[in-house]
């Protein structure tokens, strides 16, 4: 699954997308704060995301929480048999980031099979031309307008 997330995100039709791979309990803040999005990928172990992506997360969150609202991730779990709690738990942590998932999940039990190997490619691949379309917008200031307690916040990004 990871191999063929990879392989999507570096697929010859998006050009000017780096991939840099960090394993996750490697990852820090810089290269959070450096990444214009993030794919991430866990086992589900005992109802949750691994301990490593959890460390990840507890790492980066307070430095990279204001500067990394609205970047686009894409996340792939593997699991034996229910992967409901690993995404929940990923996907809450991701909304108090701020980060915008680029499509659902997917979630393979069991053997990943011709199609599960699929699924992870093109997250790879719509997560990179997301990254790419970012990267390519034309110079200028951008608002993004967000309501909150009944007022609207805005904010360049
Ligand atoms: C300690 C432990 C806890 C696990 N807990 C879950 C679980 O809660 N849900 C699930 O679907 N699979 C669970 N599994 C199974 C793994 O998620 C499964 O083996 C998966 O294939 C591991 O992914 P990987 O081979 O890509 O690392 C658990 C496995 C272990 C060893």
């Amino acid at each position: 699954m990871f191999e063929a997330a990879v392989s999507g995100a570096r697929t010859d039709e998006i050009e000017d997308v780096e991939v840099v791979i960090r394993p996750a309990l490697t990852a820090a803040a810089v290269d959070v704060l450096e990444a214009d999005g993030f794919l991430l990928g866990t086992p589900a172990n005992i109802g949750y995301m691994s301990g490593a992506l959890k460390h990840f997360f507890d790492v980066i969150y307070y430095p990279c929480l204001e500067a990394t609202k609205r970047r686009p991730y894409g996340l792939y779990v593997h699991g034996g048999m229910d992967t409901t709690g690993a995404v929940r738990a990923v996907e809450s942590i991701t909304t108090g980031l701020g980060w915008r998932a680029v499509r659902p999940p997917v979630t393979v039990t069991g053997p990943p099979g011709k199609a599960d190997r699929e699924a992870c490619w093109e997250l790879g691949a719509l997560l990179a031309a997301e990254v790419e379309g970012l990267l390519g917008r034309p110079p200028g200031l951008y608002v993004d307008r967000s309501r909150s307690g009944g007022s609207v916040n805005e904010r360049l990004i």
